[in-house]
């Protein structure tokens, strides 16, 4: 029906609308994918997250496995692992509070991130519309590329923001946990808008435009050095698990949490792009209070302008997938 196609448009969405907090003290976190090289390392961080109640691991292959070898660590948290067999996708996310979503297909060497949309696009499809049937009140966040495509709320600007400040700390020789750069726009190439002047780091016009290129095709970075092997599974997991804990505070009630998340957004619907990562207050209802970007430089004004008919392009993809089933 039009709610779930619009729903899946664009993959995934702030689907909750009351969270009680009794719910708070039962909180089932499902991870959709849980066997891959994302999902294994997330579900381990997800492990040690005390707010977790109940790990529910679910893939098309070894998720039980994988559970077994979890459960065994001595955190508080019960884990659960399902195969598609007895309707494990089913029992995986009922109850759920949030249902994390890394399956999928990753990019090889040469590829876009554009290039997995046929694969992937179906896949989260699939997982979006069991978690609308089975869990209608949870919390979805995409992992799948070509997340510009598939997802409405991510945490993928998360992993841009963790690299930035990692890249732009290599460069000043500073604490990487000091460096706070936001990153707006999209996730891949030229969407990726990194706000390097609010940080107040000052570089070089040629230091600025490596550091944004390096920043924009990070993903590249680690996709050919793992030459054919995958892309980047371990600062993903990382940036997930981050994200994942930032909604768990916002949804237990904790004020002022804020994230870079990819979400419907107003701050450029008058030029057709509904969709824009932004620094975003996570609350109750998942979605609070989107920020606008602050102040830019002209060569961050420049990037926005090459950032959104791409993003539009990407955004437009999602839709039309939606309407062709
Ligand atoms: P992977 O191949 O190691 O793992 C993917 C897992 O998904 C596999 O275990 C596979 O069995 C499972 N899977 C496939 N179809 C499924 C289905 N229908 N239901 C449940 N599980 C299914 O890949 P990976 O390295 O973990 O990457 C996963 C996805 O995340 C890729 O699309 C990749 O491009 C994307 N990614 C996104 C970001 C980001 O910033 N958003 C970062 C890194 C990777
Ligand atoms: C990344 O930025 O590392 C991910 O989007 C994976 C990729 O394909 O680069």
């Amino acid at each position: 029906n039009q709610f779930h196609a619009h729903r899946i448009v664009v993959g995934v969405v702030i689907l909750k609308r009351a969270f009680s907090s009794s719910a708070a003290n039962a909180t089932k976190v499902a991870v959709l994918g849980a066997a891959g090289g994302i999902g294994q390392p997330l579900s381990l961080l997800l492990k040690h997250n005390e707010s977790i109640s109940h790990l529910a691991l679910y893939d098309i292959v070894n998720a039980p496995g994988v559970a077994a070898d979890l459960s065994h660590i001595n955190t508080h948290s019960k884990v659960t692992g399902y195969s598609p067999d007895n309707d494990g996708l089913k029992h995986a996310v009922t109850d759920a509070t949030i249902i994390v979503i890394p399956a999928g297909v990753p990019r090889k060497p040469g590829m876009t991130r554009d290039d997995l949309f046929n694969t992937n696009a179906g896949i989260v499809k699939d997982l979006a519309t069991a978690a609308a049937q089975y869990a209608p009140k949870a919390f979805m966040a995409v992992i799948s590329n070509p997340v510009n495509s598939t997802s409405m709320i991510q945490k993928v600007t998360t992993l841009d923001v963790v690299r930035s400040s990692r890249f732009v700390s290599e460069l000043k020789g500073t604490d990487p946990k000091n460096e706070n750069i936001l990153v707006v726009g999209g996730h891949s190439g030229v969407t990726i808008i990194p706000l390097i002047s609010q940080s107040g780091a000052k570089f070089t016009d040629d230091e600025l435009k490596a550091l944004t290129h390096r920043i924009q095709f990070g993903g590249d970075e680690v996709v050919k050095a793992k030459a054919g092997t995958g892309s980047a599974t371990l600062s993903m997991a990382f940036s997930a698990s981050r994200f994942t804990n930032s909604l768990l505070r916002a949804l237990n009630g904790e004020n002022g949490v804020v994230e870079p998340a990819y979400v419907r957004s107003p701050l450029f619907e008058s030029k057709g792009v509904e969709y824009f990562a932004s620094n975003v207050e996570l609350s109750r209802e998942g979605v609070g209070k989107i920020h606008d970007l602050g102040p830019l430089s002209q060569y961050e004004k420049d990037l926005l302008e090459a950032a959104l008919p791409e993003l539009k392009k990407n955004i437009a993809k999602g839709v039309d997938f939606v309407h062709k089933q």
